[in-house]
């Protein structure tokens, strides 16, 4: 098999070879799928098509399940991340708090939409369902920072914070 995509710089034989040894307690254990697709997430943040082929395979799990299954979860990613990863939460309460107006600004900031990631690699942003702190409405993560009561001007100051780190 061949894994010579130039389209993943950052993923490569040596993460291949990682995420085999990682699947080998999996091997053959179609029930582990979900399992198995986390520990080989880690490896390089996201699960590009090889992952995903590779997993397939030792579990003995026909392709077409891996891809609906990674489709079907938004904890899986098929593309890498930012360095930092912002989450904005679009649950009701923060929707009605102007999460919305959040999404906006990032997308004016960053010039990419939920789910992008910048040119610079610095940072992700995708959407979440309620963060369970709908008191602090609206919420923003970055990484693994909360932040509620979020307008615009504290998002500048956040994406100041992270910019320089
Ligand atoms: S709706 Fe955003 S934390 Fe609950």
């Amino acid at each position: 098999m061949s894994h010579s995509c130039s389209c993943h710089a950052q993923f490569g034989q040596e993460q291949l070879s990682e995420i085999e040894k990682l699947l080998e307690p999996y091997s053959g254990d179609p029930g582990s799928l979900i399992q198995a697709l986390h520990k080989a997430q880690n490896v390089a943040g996201y699960l590009p098509r090889e992952a995903q082929v590779l997993v397939a395979e030792k579990l003995n799990v026909p392709l077409t399940k891996v891809y609906g299954v990674v489709s079907f979860y938004s904890l899986f990613t098929t593309k890498p991340k930012g360095k930092h990863k912002i989450h904005v939460c679009t649950g009701t309460a923060c929707y009605v708090r102007g999460a919305s107006q959040l999404l906006n600004k990032l997308e004016d900031e960053l010039q990419i939409k939920p789910g992008g990631t910048t040119g610079d690699g610095q940072f992700s942003v995708d959407v979440v369902r309620c963060l369970g702190a709908c008191g602090l409405g609206p919420v923003v993560t970055v990484d693994e920072d909360v932040y509620g009561r979020v307008n615009n001007g504290k998002l500048d100051d956040i994406l100041s914070k992270y910019s320089r780190e």
